[in-house]
């Protein structure tokens, strides 16, 4: 096996829009390991959009499902994922605890004006509703930032680089 690759999962996390699920396939195009996308499990199980599932249950039902889906990701599993974490998964500490014992944790971060260039607007995420603005939104980010590092083993920097050179400087950081 590659030695690289010996620390269990990988948890892609950071704010929405930085790039995490990409990132994560284009690291499985060059490791082999299997993604797990957890809002896409999380859509998929439930049968409905996010959206829908705040509207009608709240975030806090959804925080709920995201940390069981943790929970059952980070169980005795033989094999190794890449988890692309949902943008809010590392807000728990409960979360970032099984992270913490089951992988590494790799924080992905743009600036806000790349961040809204890319999600601006985008009614699929319910925490960016009425965040209209870059500001509005980097106020959202800069609320989080001391959580989003404080859980990381490593930071990688997304702006102006392709998911390739991303995916590489993850493996750097890991071996
Ligand atoms: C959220 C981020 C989303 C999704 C949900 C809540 C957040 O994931 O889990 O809309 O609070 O940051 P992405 O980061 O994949 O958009």
């Amino acid at each position: 096996p590659d030695t690289k690759l010996a620390g269990g999962h990988i948890f892609l996390t950071g704010f929405m829009g930085t790039g995490k699920t990409s990132v994560a396939y284009a690291l499985s195009k060059k490791t082999g390991l299997p993604v797990i996308e957890m809002d896409e499990t999380i859509v998929r199980r439930e049968g409905r959009s996010i959206p829908e599932i705040f509207e009608k249950d709240g975030e806090k039902y959804f925080r709920r499902v995201e940390t069981d889906l943790l929970r059952e990701i980070s169980g005795d599993r033989k094999e190794t994922f890449i988890v692309s974490c949902g943008g809010g998964a590392v807000l728990s500490e409960e979360n970032v605890g099984m992270m913490k014992k089951k992988g590494r944790v790799i924080l992905l971060t743009a600036d806000p004006e790349t961040v809204f260039s890319r999600i601006g607007g985008d009614t699929g995420r319910p925490n960016l509703k009425n965040r209209n603005t870059v500001e509005d939104m980097a106020a959202l980010m800069a609320q989080r930032e001391a959580k989003y590092r404080a859980a990381a083993d490593h930071i990688i920097e997304t702006d102006h680089k392709d998911m390739d050179q991303i995916a590489s400087e993850i493996l750097q950081v890991l071996s």
